[in-house]
């Protein structure tokens, strides 16, 4: 396999979300594999950011329970029941949730304690179903923006394609 796993927190975000796009598309051209997807996503886009946690939750009971899916970090929390903590929230109303201080967001699951801002984004698939939430942490305060809102909500829609 001829790509690489790149570090692009030299570039500004918008750019470095079309190199990590560009990247993701590279590695999966011709996979039709939600798994597959999921873990070329987490691995490129913690890699490139150096997050602390980068990773799904898996919808596996509608309105009801995520379960951890792919992801590259410290041992994931295994369940998370929707509406509670940020995952949680982000999958029972449908958007993305940036948080600047974890420590401030009422019912904050804390997997890892170094975790000090998340940001966690609904992926629906083709029909439009929630079939998981992206969940990405890091150990600065107010790490996540409008440009990380944007760049990864982009970034998911392949998996509606
Ligand atoms: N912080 C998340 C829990 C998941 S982990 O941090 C990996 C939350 O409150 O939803």
């Amino acid at each position: 396999m001829a790509e690489d796993t790149p570090d692009l927190r030299h570039l500004p975000k918008p750019d470095a979300y079309a190199q990590l796009a560009e990247a993701v598309d590279a590695v999966l051209a011709g996979v039709d594999d939600p798994v597959a997807a999921m873990a070329t996503v987490s691995c490129l886009v913690h890699h490139a950011f150096g997050h602390l946690w980068t990773g799904f939750y898996r919808v596996v009971e509608p309105d009801r329970l995520l379960r951890v899916g792919p992801y590259q970090g410290t041992l994931g929390c295994l369940e998370i029941a929707f509406g509670k903590g940020v995952c949680g929230t982000a999958a029972a109303e449908r958007r993305t949730v940036v948080v600047e201080d974890v420590h401030a967001f009422p019912g904050h699951i804390a997997c890892d304690a170094r975790s000090r801002s998340e940001i966690v984004v609904p992926v629906t698939d083709r029909s439009g179903a929630l079939i998981a939430v992206f969940d990405v942490d890091s150990e600065r305060p107010a790490t996540f923006d409008d440009d990380d809102r944007r760049g990864l909500e982009r970034l998911l829609t392949r998996f509606a394609r």
